[in-house]
């Protein structure tokens, strides 16, 4: 659990490493709903679907909440929690993980994880404002060659703490993204109306995968959502 500090002390972070095997077993543990969600999918997206969620069920367990029960899919596909927790999955290829939290200490969380090379050619244009480009060219030459994907990852977590607060889409124009070295950032949204004017987020680079964080504490929100 060495990245813990990706997010506030009251979160539960749960992740695993996968090879390029196929491996259904933590999907085969699921809940049936849990499994009939993606009963039609290929096995790759089952054992991806299996991992994260087993990660969820676990980090649940950390919490408090024993036997916790199936994690369905809400609105615009997000993750269902129990009440009064908060919480968000990821999974690429050799990676997957979760995060849960009590809602008083984070009203909303998303992670992401990426693997830490250059995005695809001509993505950047799709996904980065101006002034995030200029970062991008900056820490490109600080060295950081997977600048790209990290300002993408950061805006996939953005957009999974956004959607269970407001029930909308999040285009990546609707937030900026400022990229601290220390291994933080913000997420000023832009769209509006917004519950919050800006996210706090975290990032770490390991062993080849980038994982991002954005959140919402209780004490942040208390400042904006009367
Ligand atoms: C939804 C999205 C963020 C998922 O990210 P991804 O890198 O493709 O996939 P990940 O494996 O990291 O995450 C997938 C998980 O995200 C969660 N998720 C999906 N939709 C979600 C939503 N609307 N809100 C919160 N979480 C959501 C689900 O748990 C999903 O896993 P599951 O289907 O196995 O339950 C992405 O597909 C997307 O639509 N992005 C465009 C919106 C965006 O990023 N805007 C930028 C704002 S600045």
């Amino acid at each position: 659990m060495i990245e813990r500090d990706l997010f506030p002390r009251a979160a539960r972070y749960v992740y695993m490493r996968t090879d390029s095997a196929v491996d259904l077993t933590n999907f085969n543990q699921l809940h049936p709903e849990e499994k009939g969600l993606v009963s039609r999918a290929v096995d790759r997206r089952k054992a991806e679907f299996g991992d994260a969620r087993w990660c969820a069920h676990e980090a649940l367990a950390e919490l408090g909440y024993g036997s916790s029960e199936a994690i369905l899919r809400g609105e615009g596909g997000m993750p269902l929690w129990p009440d009064g927790v908060s919480g968000s999955l990821t999974h690429t290829e050799g990676f997957r993980a979760a995060v849960v939290a009590p809602v008083d200490h984070l009203v909303s969380v998303g992670i992401d994880c990426e693997p830490a090379g250059p995005l695809p050619e001509g993505v950047v244009d799709q996904i980065a404002r101006s002034q995030e480009r200029q970062q991008i060219d900056t820490m490109r030459s600080n060295g950081i060659e997977w600048a790209d994907r990290l300002i993408f990852c950061a805006k996939e977590a953005t957009y999974k703490c956004w959607f269970p607060l407001s029930r909308r889409w999040l285009g990546f124009d609707g937030a900026e993204i400022e990229v601290h070295p220390d291994g933080t950032f913000t997420s000023y949204i832009l769209a509006r109306p917004a519950p919050v004017p800006f996210f706090e987020g975290r990032w770490k680079e390991r062993a080849g995968f980038i994982v991002t964080s954005a959140f919402v504490t209780a004490e942040h929100a208390a400042r904006f959502i009367h």
